[in-house]
């Protein structure tokens, strides 16, 4: 049965997905037969990093049956579109994306050939009865708890079937999928490996505890085991990705239970494993031995994501986030005392329903007072089947549209400030591929700022040390140590 996301008839408690009894058919665990020779695919992405791990993998399901991935909708015999649902506007993009994929569907079949059409992701799983009724040429949906499934939903689809798999399956996906899996970062150098999922915080803004499902965190020894496979293939850097990345807590290799904290320092065990990052932390899950792991794993990057969504005590509360603005004032202290040289990024809300002016003029003290090197904010939006949506004391859009200005100006001068601040240091950057202007390269630096410097190919793959000479709002320029001339060549070293 779909789950109804209604607030007005169903209580949060029976929204919360259960993983219970099992299906009376399993899906067959890997490998699948090679079926035919290679057949176009073509997958799009919206939406956070946990959406671009799940496409990936997506892929890696889809390799063994014979697909190969095409850089266009036309060259493809199977297009998947990997949705979002956390604000209005994102899911607008995706009917609008279907619009356009019906248009070469038709055109497709009209000349005697096949498209299969694949809505998956969060917009799929929050709204899989309506895309069926609105777009009845969408040929499989499914939610990204079921996506390991795809290869038998496929087998559907082809006899006829019109495939909607938006349960909350009781087997885990992650025990169903591919071994390997492949770094997807810029030349197969960094990768996300997808550690937690899920949220059982219920924010009283956000989809996700309907969409994603109850938080759940993967063994340690599959998570370190993945870890040493994207090693294996390349990856120098690893960012481990979860709704609640810090909530995991996951079966320990001992029989006990590991916290991040503890998780990071078995990873940063391996060898080759440059860099490590973890992204989307919530204050509340800011445990001790992971904010020492930032004192004590070099390997663990001085930069944290850590949304805070609102400066204003009152609008915390309503948002059901479990801490004040002190708390997480006192939070980014500890971290600051723990790694001195933590960059910090964050998440805004403006016209949260009832914020006052004077509650948005908290926020905007909060970020003044943290000074933060990186931000995401947005207007409030009212998502269906959350608590906030039910408010009386919506913000008008007009005091959201300028209220937003008002944050992402002071956010910009905070980051270019951040940036600045880089000028004559020596950072070290992964070198990733080619620059914006040609005889340049790029890469990032600890802080995951863009650099841009001269030099060549052989960069590739190698952390080597650069003087930051120039800052941008969103990049930074500058020069190999090892040649202090512009236009300076690879450097020479073994
Ligand atoms: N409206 C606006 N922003 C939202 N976010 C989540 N839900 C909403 C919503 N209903 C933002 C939060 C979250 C980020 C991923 O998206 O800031 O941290
Ligand atoms: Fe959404 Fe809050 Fe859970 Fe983050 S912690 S996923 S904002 S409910």
């Amino acid at each position: 049965m779909q789950r109804k996301l209604d607030v007005t008839t169903d209580t949060q408690a029976r929204l919360i997905p259960q993983r219970e009894g099992l299906p009376a058919q399993l899906p067959t665990p890997f490998p699948h037969p090679v079926e035919t020779a290679p057949r176009g695919l073509h997958v799009m992405t919206w939406g956070c990093q946990m959406n671009a791990y799940d496409s990936g993998r997506m892929v890696d399901i889809l390799e063994p049956l014979g697909f190969r991935e095409v850089a266009a909708p036309e060259q493809a015999e199977l297009v998947v579109l990997n949705t979002c649902h956390i604000r209005e506007r994102a899911t607008e993009k995706v009917f609008s994306e279907l619009g356009r994929l019906h248009g070469l569907k038709r055109a497709r079949e009209a000349a005697g050939g096949r498209m299969t059409i694949a809505l998956a992701g969060c917009v799929a799983q929050a709204e899989g009865e309506i895309i069926r009724a609105r777009a009845p040429y969408v040929d499989i949906v499914f939610g990204p708890q079921t996506y390991h499934r795809l290869p038998a939903m496929l087998r559907r689809a082809a006899a006829g079937e019109r495939v909607l798999e938006t349960e909350f399956p009781p087997e885990d996906k992650f025990d169903f999928l591919p071994g390997e899996a492949a770094p997807r970062g810029p030349s197969g150098l960094t990768a996300f490996l997808s550690v937690q999922e899920g949220c059982d915080k219920f924010c009283t803004f956000c989809v996700v505890p309907y969409t994603r499902g109850a938080e759940f965190s993967r063994p340690a020894e599959a998570v370190l085991a993945e870890a040493r496979g994207l090693v294996a293939r390349g990856a120098q850097e690893i960012t481990l990705l979860g709704q609640n990345v810090n909530a995991w807590h996951g079966a320990a290799p001992d029989g006990g239970t590991w916290t991040l904290g503890r998780l990071i320092r078995a990873l940063a065990e391996i060898p080759r494993l440059a860099r490590i990052r973890y992204t989307t932390s919530h204050p509340r899950d800011m445990e001790d031995s992971l904010i020492l792991a930032h004192r004590d794993v070099p390997q663990l990057m001085p930069f944290l994501h850590l949304p805070v969504q609102s400066g204003s005590d009152r609008v915390l509360a309503d948002m059901n986030r479990g801490h004040t603005r002190e708390d997480y004032l006192r939070l980014i202290d500890r971290l600051r005392d723990a790694r001195p040289d933590l960059a910090l990024s964050t998440d805004i809300i403006v016209g949260f329903p009832g914020e006052t002016d004077a509650a948005f003029e908290d926020t905007l003290d909060l970020l003044r007072r943290v000074g933060f090197a990186q931000s995401y904010s947005f207007a409030y939006s009212t998502r269906p089947g959350t608590a906030a949506a039910a408010r009386a004391d919506q913000v008008a859009a007009a005091v959201k549209d300028a209220r937003l200005q008002v944050v992402q100006a002071e956010l910009q001068a905070e980051a270019t400030a951040f940036n600045t601040s880089c000028l004559g240091r020596t950072l070290d950057v992964l070198f990733v591929g080619p620059g914006r202007r040609p005889g340049q390269m790029s890469g990032r630096t600890p802080y995951l700022q863009p650099v841009h410097v001269p030099g060549a190919a052989a960069l590739v793959g190698r952390i080597v040390p650069v003087t930051i000479e120039d800052a941008r709002p969103n990049s930074l320029g500058g020069r190999l140590v090892d040649h202090p001339e512009p236009g300076g060549q690879e450097p020479d070293r073994a």
